[in-house]
């Protein structure tokens, strides 16, 4: 896949994080695998507006205000400035992260309903619906439990049943209890407002068509069409934290409906603070923009389906691609608070620096749906191994030489090998483009290790004992620097703080990929001081009991 055209503007984004929770490791998996690609493009000149934003609304956001007993508006900037926080300390570089309780969301959640509206793609109906008369609620699914209409398994939720893999409707529960209040939950009519995916199927298909989205990611989105497109309702009944439909009181629109257009929302948000072009026209449908999202593989049908259609009938560009992610497991189970198995991103960074689980997490990243593991043991052995072991060993072993020479590179040096350094610079490019980070780093390594060689073999420590091999020691270690500063500009994406003190040592600063074509000669460098240290037990042992501290 190329990278986005230079001219076109282009706008990548991760999916929201509710605002309801602390980050965990796995949504530093998401914001690492889009962050590495933002800076790729960065990197090599094009200019994207990297966004994201707190997602606010719906119903579990308003009952953990108030459980909190505070009110949903606050709650939700309390967690946005955590998330904030975390996301920065782990050198996520959005250029916006916002909020979608906003009114650059509320205007643009209004302006496509009613652009759907108008286009006849809205319709309301009368629906039953599973009320806690206790709690004032309607139950979505996920809120009801009872036994399974169809093999009677009790504890099922209210839309599919676990053991015999059944789907129903929540009413047709037998025995439901309302997870809420415990109490029986009794069923109600309500109006509700759907949008006509239905009529959009052939609109969605030619899209998805069109669009070079992942095979497993197409196979998916097939499985839907094969069952036919379903109208998707788009409203929920007070009380909702959300926002409430123009034309219809009391009804608020769904939080999945305003999640994505809060990515436009944050854009405009982010344009206007900068004094530049409006959102709408450059998400508008003709206009040269490229759009990327990337996501979880677990909310597909939303990106991959009800948005494009959403975005069809409000006359707003399309996404170019979907880059979908399968989960993070720890140490080979699923994260989960209550078992003990689960790492907040706030905990990783207390304990370690950024830079050993970006590069981690990149190593592994592919662009298959399958999940991926985080194994403390295989974390230290590949940190140790590749960054400490490979890497930081290249300038560490060359630097002594030239300190004998006033840390300067001399003006000689092996220009066939760097040639062949630089001449990888495509092929690691196009990997990092196509998402296969995991290949990219192979590669990366395979150069650290051939730099190694290159020092095993010239044994420069041995030429340094006889004063007439001066010129050919300098060379070698000219040479050798060199060829650590082309690692460190293709790792810089991957591990921006190791690779800034890289570049401290260097002292030299890299903007953009081209800047490596010619090597360093005749420059002088900083006094070499450790660029990353290893991983140690002591540390390990802290993170793993952090871990499982839940
Ligand atoms: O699944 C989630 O965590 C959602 N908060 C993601 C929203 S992404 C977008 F559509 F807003
Ligand atoms: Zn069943």
């Amino acid at each position: 896949m190329p990278l986005p055209e230079k001219n076109n503007r282009v706008i990548v984004t991760s999916a929201l994080p509710y605002a309801n929770g602390d980050l965990h490791i796995g949504h530093l998996l998401e914001h690492l695998q889009t962050d590495i690609w933002v800076r790729l493009l960065r990197a090599n000149n094009i200019t994207c507006h990297y966004v994201c934003a707190s997602d606010a609304h719906g119903t579990p956001i308003m009952l953990k205000a108030r459980e909190l007993e505070t009110e949903p508006e606050k709650m939700v900037e309390e967690f946005r400035s955590s998330h904030i926080r975390d996301l920065r300390s782990f050198n996520i570089s959005h250029d916006n992260f916002y909020t979608t309780h906003s009114d650059e969301n509320k205007y643009f959640s209004e302006l496509i309903y009613i652009r759907a509206k108008e286009s006849g793609f809205i319709e309301n109906k009368q629906i039953d619906q599973l009320y806690d008369e206790k709690a004032g609620l309607f139950l979505s699914d996920r809120y009801v439990k009872g036994t399974c209409p169809k093999c009677s398994a009790e504890n099922q939720y209210g839309d599919n049943c676990e053991v015999c893999g059944a789907k129903y409707e929540a009413a047709e529960l037998i025995n439901p209890v309302s997870t809420i209040s415990g109490e029986k939950p009794k069923v109600k009519t309500s109006e509700h407002v759907f949008f006509k995916l239905s009529k959009l199927e052939s609109n969605v298909a030619n899209w998805m068509r069109a669009t070079p989205l992942q095979d497993a990611v197409k196979n998916k989105l097939e499985e839907w069409f094969q069952q036919g497109l379903k109208d998707w309702d788009i409203s929920r009944d007070s009380p909702y934290f959300g926002f409430e439909i123009p034309d219809m009181p009391d009804k608020y629109f769904y939080v999945w409906l305003d999640a994505p257009i809060g990515y436009i929302a944050s854009l405009e948000n982010y344009l206007r603070s900068n004094d530049k072009e409006s959102a709408e026209e450059i998400w508008s449908e003709n206009v040269n923009t490229e759009i990327y999202h990337f996501i979880g593989k677990d909310i597909m049908n939303f990106h991959a389906l009800f948005w494009p259609a959403l975005l069809e009938t409000s006359n707003f560009k399309k996404p170019s691609n979907v880059f979908v992610h399968g989960f993070l497991s720890l140490n080979g189970a699923k994260m989960s608070k209550s078992r003990g198995n689960f790492l907040s991103m706030k905990d990783f960074i207390e304990i370690l620096d950024a830079d050993y689980i970006r590069y981690y997490l990149a190593s592994k990243l592919s662009p298959s749906i399958d999940d991926i593991d985080l194994n403390y043991d295989d974390f230290q052995k590949k940190v140790n191994s590749d960054l400490v072991g490979k890497f930081v060993n290249i300038a560490s072993r060359s630097a002594g030489f030239l300190k004998k020479n006033d840390n300067q590179i001399g003006n000689n040096i092996d220009n066939v090998f760097y040639e062949k350094f630089i001449s990888s610079k495509k092929e690691i490019t196009n990997l990092f483009a196509d998402l296969e980070y995991s290949k990219a780093i192979k590669e990366i390594m395979k150069l650290a290790d051939s730099a190694n060689t290159y020092v095993d073999e010239k044994k420069p420590w041995i030429l340094a004992k006889d004063e007439k091999n001066k010129e050919e020691v300098i060379k070698i270690a000219s040479t050798t620097v060199n060829l650590f500063r082309v690692i460190n500009a293709y790792l810089k994406i991957v591990i921006p703080d190791t690779c800034s003190k890289g570049e401290s040592f260097l002292n030299e600063i890299i903007s953009s990929i081209d800047d490596i074509d010619d090597p360093l000669t005749d420059h002088k460098l900083n006094s070499f001081s450790p660029i990353l240290h290893r991983l140690d037990d002591e540390k390990l042992e802290a993170l793993i009991q952090r871990g499982s501290n839940g």
